[in-house]
């Protein structure tokens, strides 16, 4: 049987992501710090490279299912229990060579504080990766669903956000992190067509996911098609 849809999301978003970490992670073991890392499938995949990773997070349940995952595939994870306003006070400064933050500036209250603790985590010379939703995807999405007025109220960037959190332009991230001091390296899309494809059409005709998650490896990187997906991936640098 066919993954359901939301798998099927998660399969191309995993597999942009690990493409541009890859390099990032070379030969040498790291130490890697995965804040919000939540029940822990980036980092365990990491873990079983051979580098030491540490998981904050401030969900006790979100961090049992880590625990239970990195035991089943066998892999040592450290879990701890906190959040980005105490990062400092966990993980401490310059004490990780790579730092993950994927899906937490969307709701963290003030992300221009976050990406300042951020970047006094990663070592000078080390890597900070983020994912966040962008903004216009967004609104393409809401107006696709036929939800004309909440797509209007999302092009005003000060419109108060639900739920779901925060989203953010390119340009407002990247400038984000340079205020923080950090380098950008690169800024890929994530899920650029996956999420406007219906997921009857992809159950029909074999080898579709395969197709459609090289065609989303093939526009990442291309800076047209950022506007239109659903997140965005940064990798910043600190200088040595
Ligand atoms: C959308 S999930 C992302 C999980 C994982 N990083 C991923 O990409 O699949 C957001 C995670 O951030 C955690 N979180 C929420 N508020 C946070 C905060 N202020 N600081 C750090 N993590 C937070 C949640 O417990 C949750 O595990």
């Amino acid at each position: 049987m066919a993954p359901p849809a939301s798998e099927r999301r998660g399969s191309t978003r995993t597999a942009v992501v690990w493409s541009a970490l890859e390099p990032v992670l070379g030969h040498d073991a790291l130490d890697v710090l995965d804040i919000g890392g939540g029940t822990g499938g980036l980092a365990v995949r990491i873990g079983e490279l051979g580098h030491r990773v540490t998981v904050v997070d401030p969900s006790p349940d979100a961090l049992a299912a880590l625990d239970r995952r990195a035991r089943e595939r066998d892999v040592a994870v450290t879990s701890r229990q906190g959040d980005l306003s105490s990062l400092l006070d966990v993980a401490g400064p310059d004490s990780a060579d790579l730092v993950l933050c994927h899906g937490v500036l969307e709701v963290v209250d003030d992300p221009a504080a976050a990406l300042a603790t951020l970047a006094r985590v990663v070592r000078p010379g080390g890597v900070l990766s983020l994912l966040v939703a962008q903004r216009y995807a967004a609104v393409v999405a809401r107006a696709m669903a036929g939800h004309f007025q909440q797509a209007l109220e999302m092009l005003d960037a000060t419109a108060p956000h639900g739920r779901a959190g925060r989203r953010f332009t390119h340009d407002e991230l990247a400038g984000l992190v340079r205020d923080a001091g950090l380098g950008v390296d690169a800024v890929q899309g994530i899920r650029v067509f996956t999420d406007l494809v219906p997921g009857s059409l992809l159950d029909l005709e074999p080898g579709a996911t395969a197709a459609l998650v090289e065609l989303e490896q093939a526009v990442a990187s291309r800076p047209e098609y950022l506007p239109l997906a659903t997140q965005l991936h940064l990798l910043a640098h600190r200088s040595s």
